[in-house]
């Protein structure tokens, strides 16, 4: 009897883990403290490309914001957008200057992604983060996924 009554506490801690690995839609919060201030105004493009320590951060911001959804180290299962494509959509472009257009409307793209989420109707495929992570904490996810290749 002990030792069933063991497997079944057992066998709920495990449910309930899972659980918490799939269902915890609880925003974290993300201390960006180490990074140069960006004010409250929204950039329109990353100001932290290459930035090592931004990466570092954004990579534990990614990890406990996005990763549910778009995949461990930004690695897609296929349910979500990898965005690890987003790295190398302008590169079939011809020309540096339609390149780096390119470039900004990415960024562009990206951030209204991520304050406004994607929402059609009642269904909610992506929360908004508008109001949850900082705008430190978004571009140095951006910066983050931008060192992750897509092959
Ligand atoms: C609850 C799941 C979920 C979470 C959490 C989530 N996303 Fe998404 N995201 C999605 C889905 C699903 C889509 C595609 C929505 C659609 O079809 O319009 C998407 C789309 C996007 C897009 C547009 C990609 C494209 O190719 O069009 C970006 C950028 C993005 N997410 C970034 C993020 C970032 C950064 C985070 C973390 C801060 C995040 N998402 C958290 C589910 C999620």
């Amino acid at each position: 009897m002990l030792v069933r009554k063991a497997l079944v506490a057992t066998i709920f801690s495990i449910a309930a883990s899972v659980a918490l690995a799939h269902g915890d839609v609880t925003p974290q919060v993300v201390d960006v403290s180490t990074l140069k201030p960006l004010g409250d105004d929204m950039l329109e493009t990353n100001p932290y490309v290459g930035d090592k320590e931004a990466i570092r951060v954004g990579s534990s911001a990614y990890n406990q914001n996005c990763a549910r959804c778009h995949g461990l180290e930004a690695v897609s299962g296929g349910i979500s957008p990898d965005l690890r494509k987003m790295n190398t959509e302008c590169d079939s472009f011809a020309g540096k200057k339609a390149k780096e257009q390119c470039k900004v409307e990415i960024d562009t793209y990206y951030r209204n992604s991520v304050l406004g989420g994607k929402v059609r109707g009642d269904r909610v495929y992506m929360p908004a983060f508008a109001g949850i992570l900082s705008q430190e904490a978004i571009w140095a996810i951006k910066a983050y996924v931008e060192t992750r290749k897509y092959e």
